[in-house]
């Protein structure tokens, strides 16, 4: 099979990583800029384990006229739909669309704006951080999983687009996956938010171990309720394993907060409580938590 054209919405971090891994494993990228960029190329630079691998990459803005017919998402959270709607009108029918975005909603909200797209989504531990516009350093690399509800085998695109990375499955339980990650998120990204502190601190604190207790408890139990009964049983285990494992870490939330940046709290903390209502469950640590991110008040 030919290889798709990618189109990458988002060009930060973690897009700036995909697209030029898309580029070098052969399939032809563009980056989707925002309104008003006039250039129509942008090398794209990721340093790496002080290696430096500098591509241009070929540049589109909503006012082109290009078709886009597979698209990855690496915007925030909070600028998916804006993105999406400013190219709607490039977006060709059927259209396959890869949110690897974080937190939970989004998908949803996609298959019910644009019915004709054909939404999959992804979610991935790489680690990277801009050093300036398109200029990034890939901090860790990490395993990219990417999937949709109810399908057990890949499409076609699948194979070119996993050679972006190292390490890139498909994965036939993609919601587990993300909930998995979104019950991690809830415990570690506002709670490291609102304390100030680096992930290893959640560990060593005695205070700040047992807010994650409660924490825990409580996204256990919407879990529970949600169908995800494994990851609510292996749940504490989980939390402490990453937080063993990223202890010198900042998290995202964190660096958002101290940079006077939005936070993609809705999306996390937000869509969890969304969910617990549902269930008439009450989690009062984690709305507690959502109301101290949105206020900014640590
Ligand atoms: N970085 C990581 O290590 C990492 C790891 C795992 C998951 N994630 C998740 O991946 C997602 C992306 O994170 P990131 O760190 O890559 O964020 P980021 O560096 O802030 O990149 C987001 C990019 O989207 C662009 N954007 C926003 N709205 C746009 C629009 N309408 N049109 C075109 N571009 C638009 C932003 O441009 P402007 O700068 O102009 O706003 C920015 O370049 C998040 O959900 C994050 O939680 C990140």
């Amino acid at each position: 099979m030919q290889k798709p054209h990618w189109h990458v919405l988002g060009a930060g971090a973690i897009g700036c990583l995909f697209a030029q891994g898309l580029h070098r494993s052969g399939s032809t990228t563009t980056l989707v800029m925002r309104r008003g960029v006039t250039v129509r190329s942008l090398p794209v630079v990721v340093e790496h384990d002080g290696q430096r691998c500098e591509q241009h990459l070929p540049v589109i803005t909503p006012d082109d006229t290009a078709e886009i017919s597979h698209l990855l998402i690496t915007t925030k959270a909070y600028d998916v739909h804006s993105a999406v709607s400013g190219i709607a009108k490039l977006l060709s029918d059927n259209c396959v669309v890869l949110l690897l975005v974080n937190g939970l909603g989004l998908a949803e909200k996609l298959r019910a704006d644009y019915p004709h797209l054909d939404v999959f989504c992804g979610t991935t531990t790489e680690g990277a951080y801009q050093l300036s516009a398109q200029h990034i350093q890939h901090a860790g690399r990490g395993e990219t999983r990417v999937g949709r509800a109810g399908q057990d085998t890949p499409p076609a695109w699948f194979e070119g687009f996993a050679r972006a990375t190292d390490a890139c499955v498909w994965d036939s339980d993609i919601d587990s996956a993300l909930w998995s990650k979104l019950a991690v998120n809830c415990i570690i990204n506002p709670l490291t938010a609102v304390s100030g502190c680096r992930n290893g601190e959640l560990a060593r604190s005695s205070e700040l171990s047992a807010q994650v207790e409660a924490l825990c408890s409580e996204v256990a139990d919407i879990s529970r309720a949600a169908g995800f009964d494994n990851i609510a049983e292996k749940l504490r285990p989980a939390v402490s394993a990453v937080i063993a494992g990223t202890a010198d870490n900042r998290s995202s939330m964190l660096q958002d907060i101290e940079r006077g940046r939005q936070t993609e709290i809705d999306y996390i903390t937000g869509y969890l409580l969304k969910i617990a209502e549902q269930h008439g469950i009450q989690a009062p640590k984690n709305r507690s938590l959502l109301e101290r991110i949105r206020n900014r008040a640590p």
